[in-house]
Order: structure tokens, then C-alpha cells, then sequence
């Protein structure tokens, strides 16, 4: 593996489970691979599981680890070609990134879609540079469309959890306050998706996802249909995709909040969230407390998944 921003990286998914659970049972056993090499986690965006649970991985790996916060301390980055640098962005990304390559062996980036333009979004802009100019290895901390060191630990999670061998999981829309980008549910989507498991979407009229990460999806508009016999809800926002309301929020209807009534509809199912998670919003204080909620042993599996990826890279690229 060169680069990792999907699940079209990590290859056969089964294999990928296996991989996973070596790692997991042997965090320290390939510390030879990553020594003297160096990691460089570059953050336009904040984050709290993604930042400690990579910076472990690298350690577990025997790296060295640099973290750097675009927005706190570095010259802020002009991204734009072509434009009279006369205003407060000092730096060009086309000089930036070149420079940060020389720094380390391995990059993973953090650059969520602004909403500003679906097309540049949907594009990658900010990570496909990234990929093009660094001269480096690039792993996704999350992008603008897709999260799959994140949608890599939810099926470490379910893996480790599933009673049976298909099970149902259902991705359900929640409320939210603020505008949130589709990258958790297009890629925990695309991850679903190749698997063999039960995968239904449910959400309000005009929370459509792209259709190329719904894939061979069940969408279900009722939510509590939806939940039915279901042995997995994972819960998440996120704002309209489709055009014309790109970017924006369409509805905060709480009624949509996950509660014990809904989980009483399922298969005894387990609540997962990528976190962080606004209760009773997104999800009621009985259900995240709830015994049926591995919201923390699915963020403690980031640990695995980033170590996963981060090793396949050092195995094949030195
Ligand atoms: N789930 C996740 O990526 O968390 P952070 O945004 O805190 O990194």
C-alpha cells in the first residue's frame, strides 16, 4: 500500500480483519519496522481520538511522531494556483507540502470538506496535493469525503461484537446543531458495503448520500422500520449532499434523537458513534450509558486500525 483514503487501499476485507487483530494482540512486535522513520500528522482541523490514537500507533511502531496544527503556530496556507499572494496567507501548499516531505516518511493528513464548493469537496483537493506533492506515503485522518481509519475500527468493533455471522447494521441520521460534513457515513458506507452484512441507511427526505457510496445499501426512511431486528445502530449526522442544499442542515428534528424506545426495536443491538457525540441530540444519556453502547471500545480500536494501516505502509515502501 502507497496511500490509504479508502477502503479500495486496504484490499481483501477479510484479510484486513486478520491483519487487524495481530496488531492487536501484538502492539509491539513490529517496532523494528519504524525505527528511525518518522511520522508527520498534519491537522487543518481539530480532533481528540484521531490525534492520540495515530500518535500511539506510530509509537507502538517505534516512530518518531512531529503532530502539526495548521491552524495553530504555521503560516497559514494559501491553496488556491495562480492567485496575488497580497493577503493574510503567507505560505503556499504548493511549497508547504514539498517542505513537510522532506521532514518525515510517512504523512497523515486531517482536512475536512468546507462546504464551500461540492466540486473541490468531492475532488480531495487538500489530500490528493498531498498524495502529488510530497514525495511521501499519505494517510487519511479523515478528508473531505471519507473517514477510513475510522469506518477500519467500526468493523474491527463489530467484528469483535457480531453474534452472528451476517449481522444487521443500520447507519441512522441524527440531529445536530451545526452543518457536519458526509465523511464518516459515505465511508463507514463504503466499508459496510464490502462486507456481507445486512447494511441499511436510514434518514429524513433529502439527506441523501451519494449514490456511490450507498453502493447495494437497503435506504429506509423510517427510521423505526429501520430498526428493526437490527444488531448494530450507528448513529451519526451529517448535512444535505444533494444539490441544491450541499452543505447545509434541513432539519434538527429531534425525533430522530437514538433512544431506548427505538433500541427496544432492534435485536439487542449495540450503539456505536464515531464520537464526539452531542447526548440528546444525537443520542439520549440512557443509551450512550447504556451496557449495549461500545462507543469507547470502538474508539479505543482507532489505536488498531491507524496501527494496521501505518505498518502495511513501512512494510511496503522501505
Ligand atoms: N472520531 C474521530 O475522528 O474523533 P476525533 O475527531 O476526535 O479525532
Amino acid at each position: 500500500m502507497r496511500n490509504f483514503t479508502s477502503v479500495h487501499d486496504i484490499g481483501d476485507i477479510k484479510s484486513a480483519i486478520e491483519k487487524a487483530k495481530y496488531v492487536k494482540e501484538n502492539p509491539f512486535a513490529d517496532q523494528a519496522l519504524g525505527k528511525n522513520k518518522t511520522l508527520l500528522m498534519i491537522f487543518f482541523n481539530s480532533s481528540l481520538r484521531t490525534r492520540l490514537s495515530t500518535q500511539k500507533a506510530g509509537y507502538n511502531l517505534g516512530m518518531n511522531v512531529i503532530v502539526l496544527d495548521i491552524n495553530q503556530g504555521a503560516w497559514k496556507l494559501e491553496t488556491e494556483r495562480g492567485v496575488i499572494m497580497d493577503g493574510d496567507k503567507p505560505e503556499h501548499i504548493l511549497e508547504a507540502i514539498p517542505v513537510m516531505g522532506t521532514y518525515c516518511d510517512v504523512i497523515g493528513v486531517r482536512a475536512f470538506a468546507e462546504f464551500q464548493s461540492k466540486e473541490d469537496d468531492y475532488n480531495e483537493l487538500i489530500i490528493n496535493q498531498f498524495i502529488e506533492l510530497s514525495g511521501k506515503p499519505v494517510f487519511s485522518m479523515e478528508a473531505a469525503t471519507r473517514h477510513p481509519l475510522q469506518s477500519y475500527a467500526d468493523l474491527i468493533t463489530i467484528e469483535e461484537y457480531k453474534k452472528t455471522a451476517r449481522p444487521k447494521v443500520v447507519l441512522t441520521w441524527a440531529p445536530h446543531p451545526r452543518a457536519l460534513p458526509q465523511a464518516v457515513p459515505n465511508s463507514f458506507a463504503e466499508w459496510m458495503n464490502a462486507t456481507d452484512y445486512e447494511f441499511v441507511i436510514t434518514h429524513p427526505e433529502g439527506y441523501e448520500l451519494d449514490e456511490k457510496f450507498v453502493g447495494n445499501a437497503i435506504v429506509e426512511y423510517d427510521q423505526k422500520k429501520a430498526f428493526k431486528d437490527a444488531d448494530f445502530i450507528y448513529a451519526k449526522n451529517w448535512a444535505a449532499y444533494q444539490d441544491p442544499n450541499y452543505g447545509k442542515i434541513l432539519s434538527k428534528d429531534r425525533s430522530w434523537t437514538v433512544d431506548t424506545e427505538k433500541m427496544a426495536l432492534t435485536n439487542n443491538a449495540y450503539f456505536m458513534h464515531c464520537l464526539p457525540v452531542r447526548r440528546n441530540m444525537i443520542v439520549t444519556d440512557e443509551v450512550i450509558e447504556s451496557k449495549q453502547s461500545i462507543v469507547i471500545q470502538e474508539a479505543a480500536n482507532r489505536v488498531v486500525s491507524a496501527q494496521a494501516v501505518i505498518k502495511e505502509i513501512l512494510k511496503d515502501n522501505y
